[in-house]
């Protein structure tokens, strides 16, 4: 077995982007472009990688770890190749594969394909092609009977070959040693003044090499050029990821509007209704149900978790808690098992023990809440002094009363109370009954007669 190397284009311009941002650190489905081609190539078992970048695109990779060559100028495909090739040690019997950073849609299995294909034929080069519809920017793969006999680019093509429907997907297996000598004979003399990769299948073949054709379907194969394909393909993986977690045991009910990233975790017999969108590394247990109108963030839910038309960003949820309708829970709220956030409740950098219930209209901000306290409706944590946010603290199976202030710094013991609308400036020790503004404690309830 041959050892294989892989090239990663992804030096151009992107100017049909309109961007300030690189082309191939575009987002799509919560990953950059770019991480798809580089993931798709790791799961298909090459490890060596290096990504053809440009000075912009290069300043903001190198530090994930990914190898980088700067193509300072952008003097065509062939050019971008033959940059990566002078960095790197030659291995004259490896076997290099091309790729580009704007494929986002290419599986693992295509690029195993290509370089079996290369393997198995002995070719100087084995390249994916497909069957388009037309119009199409993608060079023309020209043959002579089943031989390809080179590659004419859009640009540079008559009009009978630009009738040709077989495009080159612009995914290569080389030889490395044909690769080198071919990339050496490249010369600019077309309509763009570029050094075009593809004018290697010419000369390769005019040397009597075999260059194979591989066909694969076009809609693995659809680069990104401008925000209109960006669009088509975030459909596309979407529907993949759909696909994956129905697959393993969790019902969508409408993938198209159902919106995942790639890795996240989804517990069997979870259900996702429609409007959801599901990002940033959250997991979710099983039988959950998530939506309609949810969207989660770097969150992490239990399991028998029930979430509609509610936020949850950076924080952590317990088994058999219920929230929303229109909760927003952020900033690290941590929620034990069977809590319950009701109505506009907004809960941030807050913990809450297991049993605690807040069903309308309340703010818990910098809060520890204990076991089975509840929170009355309107209720708020006033955190803010104008200056730092303080900590409210509040017992286990206390009673806040409804439209309660409690003005932080502030303690609320075990299963102490507050009346209704009390503003409480104080602690409050356990047991004891406060209201009022400022709180003050209620009279002790007067013993029965006679005792
Ligand atoms: C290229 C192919 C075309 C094929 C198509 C498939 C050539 C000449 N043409 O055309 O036959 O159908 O891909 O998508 O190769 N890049 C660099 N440095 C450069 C120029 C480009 O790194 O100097 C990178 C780009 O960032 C991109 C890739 O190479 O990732 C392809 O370049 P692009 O300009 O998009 O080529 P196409 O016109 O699409
Ligand atoms: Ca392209």
């Amino acid at each position: 077995m041959s050892a294989v190397r892989a090239i990663v284009l992804a030096a151009g311009k992107g100017t049909r982007m309109k961007s300030g941002r690189p082309k191939v650190l575009h987002d799509i489905c919560g990953r950059a472009m770019l991480w798809y081609v580089l993931t798709a190539l790791r799961e298909a078992g090459i490890d060596d990688v290096v990504v053809v970048t440009n000075p912009e695109l290069d300043a903001r990779i190198t530090s994930d770890g990914i190898t980088t060559v700067v193509q300072a100028e952008q003097l065509g495909t062939g050019h971008a190749v033959k940059v990566a090739l002078d960095a790197l040690a030659p291995m004259p019997d490896a076997h290099v594969l091309i790729a580009s950073g704007d494929m986002p849609l290419v599986p693992s299995a295509l690029f195993r394909s290509v370089l079996d294909t290369l393997g198995q034929t002995r070719a100087a080069l084995a390249l994916v092609t497909a069957k388009m519809p037309l119009p199409s920017n993608f060079g023309r793969v020209l043959r002579r009977g089943d031989a390809v006999e080179r590659i004419v680019e859009l640009r540079d093509a008559t009009p009978e070959q630009a009738a040709v429907d077989e495009m080159n997907a612009g995914i290569y297996a080389f030889d490395e040693s044909h690769l080198r000598e071919a990339i050496g004979h490249l010369r600019s003399d077309n309509a763009q003044g570029e050094y075009y990769l593809t004018d290697t299948v010419e000369y390769l073949v005019s040397r009597g090499n075999r260059v194979t054709p591989l066909i694969a379907d076009h809609r693995l194969v659809l680069g990104i050029n401008d925000r209109v394909e960006l669009a088509q393909a975030r459909k596309v993986l979407n529907e993949r990821l759909c696909e994956q977690h129905m697959r393993a045991g969790v019902t969508i009910i409408d993938p198209d509007t159902t919106y995942l990233e790639p890795e996240l975790v989804i517990g069997l017999d979870t259900v996702i209704h429609p409007n959801t969108s599901i990002g940033r590394h959250s997991k979710i247990g099983a039988d959950c149900v998530v939506g309609p109108n949810v969207r989660l963030s770097n969150a992490t839910l239990g399991d028998t978790v029930t979430i509609r038309e509610s936020v949850v960003v950076d924080s952590l949820v317990g088994s058999g808690v219920s929230i929303g309708p229109f909760a927003h829970l952020r900033g690290n709220a941590v929620l034990a098992d069977d809590v319950h956030i009701g109505n506009f409740v907004e809960v941030k950098k807050s913990k809450l023990a297991s049993g605690v219930k807040a069903g309308h209209l309340t703010y818990l901000g910098d809060a520890i809440v204990g076991e089975d306290t509840n929170v009355g409706a309107g209720t708020i944590t006033c955190n803010y002094d104008g200056e730092k946010k303080n900590v409210t603290i509040i017992g286990r199976g206390a009673f806040i009363g409804s439209n309660s202030s409690l003005v932080a710094p502030v303690t609320i013991g075990d299963r102490a109370l507050t009346g209704a609308g009390a503003v409480v400036t104080k602690d409050v020790p356990a047991g004891e009954r406060v209201a009022g503004n400022p709180a003050r404690p209620l009279p002790k309830k007067p013993s029965a007669k006679g005792s």
